[in-house]
């Protein structure tokens, strides 16, 4: 049976490939070129809606639910940091928006490394800490239980062929 951590890392990789993205274009914006705007938009806009509603909404609705319900198999509590991070990722997002209206390039800089080195962070955080706490506490009818809630949320498309 595929786990739900193991959807959740697969997700990872296409925030991660945005991240990537962003931060090529942080080093672009370092060198001198010209902001490219649509792409911060569109970077923003893939965070608002995959990384954030439909990725952390699954880590926040569900899977933190659970490892709260099973407090008592874990042996330190790591997700309200993650929380803490979720929401730091949100004002470096919303700073990031405010910026690109006043076309502030070195805001628009500053907020997308911040969030990207964030966000890089918190990822790796999760694959190789919390979600091996969580295979190891979670029952096997919880993940299944939380594999038919994700397929719920599922019905947002994600491209990944517009971040190659
Ligand atoms: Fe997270
Ligand atoms: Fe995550």
């Amino acid at each position: 049976m595929q786990k739900p951590t193991e959807i959740l890392t697969s997700e990872h990789k296409n925030i991660l490939k945005v991240i990537d993205a962003m931060l090529a274009k942080c080093g672009e914006l370092e060198s001198g070129a010209e902001t490219d705007k649509d792409f911060f938009v569109k970077a923003v806009d893939f965070i608002k809606n995959y990384a954030d509603r439909f990725h952390h909404a699954k880590e926040e609705d569900i899977l933190f639910r659970e490892m709260r319900a099973a407090q008592d198999k874990l042996h330190c509590s790591p997700m309200d940091q993650m929380l803490f991070e979720h929401e730091e990722g949100r004002k470096f997002v919303k700073n990031l928006e405010d910026a690109l209206v006043k076309e502030d390039r070195k805001d628009i800089e500053e907020n997308a490394r911040g969030y990207a080195n964030l966000l890089q962070d918190h990822i790796y955080k999760e694959d190789n800490i919390l979600y091996l706490i969580a295979d190891e506490a979670l029952k096997e009818d919880v993940q299944i239980k939380m594999m038919e809630e994700f397929a719920q949320m599922e019905e947002l498309e994600f491209n990944e062929k517009d971040w190659e």
